[in-house]
């Protein structure tokens, strides 16, 4: 069976709102460009952002102070190159949206209105009611469709062209048919989003199992800072569904089971507005110590009540929807339950602020970029901060595509055939033959549900090494799997299973970098060394995979400017 091989000047995988957008600067520059998906463009989990993007543009607002909030937030760990970048163009880049066709919430005088975030000095996240990330998505989508962006939905990538330091293309499958092809093309941009469903309680689309990253590791290629994920304090008790920060951002409150207002202890000063990892672990906290609601005692309470009825339809009007959908509790009358969600990966592909894959600390890969929550720039350090995602993700994807269309013009198309599938091909035909006793949704029911136990909000050595020999076994236990489904069309048991294996190999990075960093910073919190090392640890992990699967840690400098290093109270 011949396989087609398609040649294009870029090939982006994702569609979300870093691959739209640097769709979209191809396109303008007169590139070929195609974009692959594993889902629809409109179900890229960029549409499940609610609260805001930031940008600094109040009048008592400034872009230095959106740097100093970011690099704080980051526990010191962001490059801070990299976050002057984004703060100083954000104004502009908000505006570009709005130019575009989206349509933002607004103040009274006509302006764009903007709300508080957790961790901010000034309410800067502006917004389209809670459905920020929607808005945008569906307006780049149009825009790429305007210009004629090839795309190619419910595609499957399964890998680089990778040799010696070059991308060639990539290869994928359709999951519709299962026909596969191989995409050459000059310059290939990864834009697949995060990896936050390696935990059992998150609030990721399905589709976010890392892939990139593991391919990318795969062929022996670094990833940075994989043990920072973001747990976001807000998840619907049970399920981890998002329940957006613009709901403490529009004044909710968090409650415990005796009705204190609990944050006063925590973050005293910003109260439920702390950032991100001190929110979740004072949450955490709480229902360790026994104050937690719900029949399992396992939430607190995001309380709206006072908002009233009006207000919460304006601002709030899909978050009301989702809790009574899914907790069947309506917060215009009463509190709703919450708990702290696997959300965000600070960690992924390292890149430079133009895009350009590292191959090492020093060293790129030719013809190779990233941008989004896959890549780690590394703008959030080690916390971000919420509604810098929903700005990271067009900010950066524009960039690169803006860079990627002026190194397509010295870059060659470098020669392939067919046998670049061959690897793919494989992998199918073993997954499909495979009639072992393990079965991949039970799999990964463990290894999410050990990921929250042993590498989540709170973690030590003992319970990270535990995780790390658990991994181990899983992987000796995939190896025994069967696929139930051996069809063409469709065939989710062989993607699930595909998917699994990636899920697995990245998961393996979170736990090795987790315990490696001795020390707590950002998102990463240590029980057995609860406090930032500086000395020893003010600097990016770089971790490679070996032939055998083990993890190899490097640490790098982190690119320090203008804001020092110093104790972070809020
Ligand atoms: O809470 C939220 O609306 C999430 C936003 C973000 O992660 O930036």
């Amino acid at each position: 069976m011949s396989i087609p091989i398609h040649k294009y000047d870029a090939v982006i995988v994702g569609a979300g709102l870093a691959g739209l957008s640097a769709a979209r600067e191809l396109k303008s520059a007169g590139k070929s460009v195609i974009i692959l998906t594993k889902l629809h463009p409109l179900r890229s989990h960029s549409g499940a952002a609610q609260g805001g993007i930031n940008a600094a543009f109040a009048k008592d607002d400034s872009v230095e102070l959106h740097e100093f909030d970011t690099v704080k937030g980051s526990d010191y760990l962001a490059d801070q190159d990299a976050v002057e970048f984004m703060c100083k163009t954000a104004p502009e880049l908000v505006r570009w949206m709005e130019k575009m066709g989206a349509v933002f919430s607004r103040n009274e005088d006509g302006t764009i209105a903007q709300r508080p975030f957790g961790g901010q000095s000034h309410p800067r996240a502006c917004y389209a009611k809670d459905r920020t990330g929607l808005t945008l998505l569906q307006t780049m989508f149009e825009q790429t469709n305007r210009l004629g962006v090839d795309f190619l939905d419910e595609w499957y990538v399964s890998d680089i062209i990778y040799d010696k330091g070059v991308v060639k293309g990539v290869v994928a499958y359709d999951i519709k048919t299962s026909e596969s092809a191989i995409f050459n093309a000059k310059a290939v941009m990864f834009a697949t989003g995060g990896y936050g469903r390696a935990f059992k309680i998150n609030s990721n689309a399905h589709a976010n199992t890392g892939d990139a990253l593991s391919i990318v590791a795969r062929h022996g290629l670094p990833l940075e800072d994989m043990e920072f994920v973001q747990f976001h304090p807000t998840g619907l008790a049970g399920t981890g569904i998002l329940m957006s920060e613009a709901a403490r951002g529009e004044g909710g409150k968090l409650l415990n089971s005796k009705g204190e207002r609990f944050m006063e202890k925590y973050a005293p000063s910003k109260m439920e507005l702390g950032p991100r990892d001190l929110v979740s672990r004072s949450i955490t906290q709480e229902v360790l110590e026994g104050r937690g609601v719900g029949p399992d005692k396992d939430a607190v309470y995001l309380d709206m009540t006072h908002l009233g009825e009006e207000k919460i339809m304006e601002r709030l009007p899909e978050l009301r929807d989702l809790a009574i959908t899914f907790l069947g509790l309506d917060m215009v009358k009463e509190p709703v339950m919450i708990a702290a969600t696997a959300h965000y990966s600070m960690g992924g592909i390292p890149v430079n602020i133009a895009g350009r894959v590292k191959m090492d600390a020093t060293k790129y890969v030719k013809g190779f970029y990233a941008a989004g929550e896959c890549s780690c720039v590394s703008v959030h350090g080690a916390n971000r901060l919420g509604a810098n995602s929903v700005l990271e993700a067009p900010l950066f994807g524009r960039h690169v595509g803006q860079t990627m269309a002026k190194d397509i013009d010295t870059l060659e198309l470098m020669e392939i055939d067919e046998s670049a599938a061959d690897k793919m091909l494989l992998e199918i035909k073993t997954l499909l033959d495979s009639n072992g006793k393990e079965r991949v949704p039970a799999l990964r029911a463990e290894l999410q549900a050990s990921m929250t136990e042993n590498a989540g909000v709170f973690r030590t050595k003992e319970s990270l090494t535990k995780q790390k020999i658990f991994i181990k076994e899983l992987k000796e236990r995939y190896k025994n799997i069967r696929v139930a489904d051996k069809s063409k069309i469709y065939n989710t048991d062989l993607q699930e299973a595909i998917e699994f294996g990636h899920m697995l190999d990245f998961s393996a990075f979170i736990v090795e970098g987790a315990l490696s960093r001795n020390e707590s910073r950002g998102a990463h919190f240590r029980n057995d060394f609860d406090t930032r090392d500086d000395e020893n640890f003010l600097k990016h992990t770089f971790a490679y995979m070996g032939e055998n699967g083990d993890i190899k840690i490097e640490y790098t400098d982190v690119a320090l400017g203008k804001f020092e290093p110093e104790a972070r109270t809020y």
